[in-house]
C-alpha cells in the first residue's frame, strides 16, 4: 500500500476560495478509488462549518517552535465521502476573517507546513510521499530537506509538489529565514530559496521537490517563457526535466445534470431541452424577463484580473446592446464588482450581478445558461468551463492554458468542437467570438451538435488520476 499525505490550504467542502479547494476535495477520492491511500491535511479555518466540527474527533496535540515563539498544534480528524481529512489547529493563526490576505500569511502558512510535519511525527504516520500545492504548503518541501538531514524519522519521504497558480508565489523579507522557518542561511542563495533580494516560498516547492505538477499540459509548457512564467520561468526551465503537466478533473457526483439536487429539473442530453426551464428558473430569480429562447450567457467567476474581466469591461455595453442575457456570480475586486453593480443598473433586464457566492445558485446558472464566458489573461487549468461542458453550455474562452487542452474550438467544416475560442488578449476578438457563436445558437442542428460534444466530454479524474500515480510511481522508484 503506498501512503500519501495530500497537503492543501483549502479543501472542498470545508473551506474554499477557488479551484484549489474543489482540486483538494476531489483528486484524493479518486487516488484512494485507484489503491492509493491518501490522507488529506489542511487547517482547521474558523469559517469550517459547525455541522463538520461537530462530527470530529481530537487525536492529540503537540507544539512547533516559531522563531523563538511556540506554538500550540492540535490535530483533529474526520473521515468524509471515504476520505480521511486530518485538520491542524490554531486560533491564533486560522481564527481569521479570510483564508488569506492577513499581513502574517508567511508566519500562518509556515506554521501550518510545520504543524503538518510535527503532526505527522506525532502520530507516527510516515508516509511515502507528501503531496503538496502551492506556496501555502510548499515550506514543506524545503524543511523536509533539513528535517531529513538529522531526523530519521523525516528520512526517506519523496515529496510533488503542484502549482495551480504561479502568480501566487509567497515572496517574503529574508528575515523569516531565521524567525518563521528557522533555517539555515545555506538555503538563502540563488539555488535555494532566493529570489531577487526575498524569499520566495514557492521557489522551494519547486526547487526542494522530487516531482512537480502544473494542472494541465498547455501550462506546463506555458510557465517555462516570460509570458506566462511570472519571473520564475528560469527556474522552471532548470528542473523542467521533473515538471508534468496533469490536467485536473471535477467530481462527476457533484456536477451531475441527471442526479443533481441544486436545479429544478434534471436532464440528459436526450432531455437536453429542460435546460429552457431551468433558464427561466433562473429569470424568474434573478428578475430577468422570463424567455426560454433568448441566449444566456454567464461567468461564474472570482471577479480577479487574470479572469480576462478587462476585456468584458471593454465591450460590456456592446455586448448588452446585443439580444442577449448576462449572469455574472462571484466576489472579488472592487472595481469589478461596481462595474458589474453599475451596468446591471443601465440593463437591469439584460445584465443580472450576483456580486457573493452561493454553491446552489451556481449550479443552476451553469445548468441554464446556454454560453459560459471565461477570457482569461492565463489559466492553470479552470474548472469552471468543465463544469459548463458538463451541463451542455457551451463555453467560449481564449486558447491558452488548460482552457486550451479541455476546450476544442467548434469547426464549421467537420462540425467537431464543443465550444469556441480566441487567442489574442483582446476585447473585440472576444466580441467577435461571441457574436460568432450567437449565430450558431440561432441554427438549432448545430447547437444541438455542440451541446452533445460537450456533455460527451470525459472531464472526471479517471485518467488524470491515473497520471498522478504514473508520478507517484516515477518518485517511488516502484509500481503501485
Ligand atoms: C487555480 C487556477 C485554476 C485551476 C485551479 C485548480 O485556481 O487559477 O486555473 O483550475 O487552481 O487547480
Amino acid at each position: 500500500m503506498t501512503n500519501v499525505v495530500f497537503v492543501a490550504s483549502e479543501a472542498a467542502p470545508f473551506a474554499k476560495t477557488g479551484g484549489l479547494a474543489d482540486v483538494a476535495g476531489s483528486l484524493p477520492k479518486a487516488l484512494i478509488k485507484d489503491g492509493v491511500n491518501v490522507k488529506v491535511y489542511m487547517p482547521l479555518h474558523i469559517k469550517i462549518a459547525p455541522s463538520y466540527r461537530d462530527q470530529m474527533t481530537f487525536i492529540g496535540y503537540t507544539t512547533v517552535n516559531m522563531g523563538w515563539r511556540t506554538q500550540y498544534v492540535g490535530l483533529l480528524t474526520l473521515n468524509y465521502d471515504g476520505v480521511d481529512y486530518y485538520f491542524i489547529d490554531n486560533e491564533f493563526y486560522f481564527k481569521r476573517h479570510a483564508l488569506y490576505g492577513d499581513g502574517d500569511d508567511a508566519e500562518r502558512y509556515i506554521f501550518f507546513s510545520k504543524a503538518v510535519l510535527a503532526a505527522l511525527k506525532m502520530t507516527d504516520v510516515k508516509p511515502d510521499i507528501i503531496h503538496t500545492n502551492d506556496w501555502h504548503t510548499a515550506s514543506i518541501n524545503v524543511l523536509l530537506d533539513f528535517y531529513s538531514k538529522h531526523d530519521d524519522f523525516y528520512k526517506g519521504i519523496k515529496t510533488v509538489f503542484t502549482i495551480h497558480n504561479l502568480r501566487y508565489q509567497g515572496v517574503f523579507d529574508p528575515y523569516i529565514m531565521g524567525d518563521l522557518l528557522n533555517l539555515p542561511y545555506d538555503y538563502y542563495n540563488e539555488e535555494g530559496l532566493k529570489f531577487y533580494d526575498n524569499i520566495n516560498i514557492l521557489k522551494a516547492g519547486i526547487v526542494y521537490s522530487d516531482h512537480i505538477t502544473t494542472v494541465s499540459k498547455s501550462y506546463a509548457h506555458e510557465i517555462t517563457y516570460p509570458y506566462f512564467g511570472e519571473n520564475l520561468d528560469g527556474v522552471i526551465n532548470k528542473y523542467k526535466d521533473k515538471l508534468t503537466g496533469i490536467v485536473n478533473g471535477i467530481d462527476y457526483d457533484v456536477y451531475s445534470p441527471l442526479t443533481d439536487t441544486n436545479i429544478p429539473v434534471n436532464f440528459d442530453f436526450k432531455t437536453v431541452s429542460n435546460k429552457k426551464e431551468i433558464k427561466k428558473h433562473v429569470q424568474a430569480k434573478f428578475g430577468l424577463p422570463i424567455d426560454g429562447d433568448i441566449p444566456m450567457i454567464s461567468m461564474v467567476t472570482r471577479l480577479a484580473d487574470m479572469k480576462g474581466l478587462d476585456l468584458v469591461e471593454h465591450i460590456l455595453a456592446e455586448l448588452l446592446e446585443l439580444d442577449i442575457q448576462l449572469v455574472i456570480l462571484g466576489t472579488g475586486e472592487h472595481h469589478f464588482e461596481n462595474l458589474f453593480r453599475y451596468y446591471q443598473y443601465r440593463f437591469p433586464h439584460k445584465l443580472s450581478a450576483r456580486i457573493y457566492f452561493d454553491q446552489y445558485e451556481s449550479h443552476a446558472i451553469y445548468a441554464g445558461s446556454d454560453l459560459f464566458l471565461m477570457p482569461s489573461l492565463f489559466e492553470p487549468c479552470g474548472l469552471s468551463q468543465l463544469i459548463a461542458l458538463r451541463y451542455g453550455t457551451i463555453p467560449i474562452v481564449r486558447q491558452i492554458g488548460g482552457l486550451k487542452d479541455t476546450v476544442t474550438p467548434y469547426n464549421k467544416f467537420t462540425g467537431e468542437g464543443n465550444g469556441f475560442g480566441f487567442m489574442n488578449y483582446n476585447a473585440h476578438e472576444l466580441l467577435f467570438t461571441i457574436k460568432d457563436a450567437l449565430d450558431y445558437y440561432h441554427k438549432p442542428d448545430i447547437w444541438l451538435n455542440l451541446m452533445e460534444q460537450a456533455m460527451a466530454a470525459d472531464n472526471s479524474w479517471e485518467k488524470s488520476s491515473k497520471e498522478y500515480i504514473k508520478v507517484y510511481e516515477t518518485v517511488l522508484g516502484r509500481e503501485i
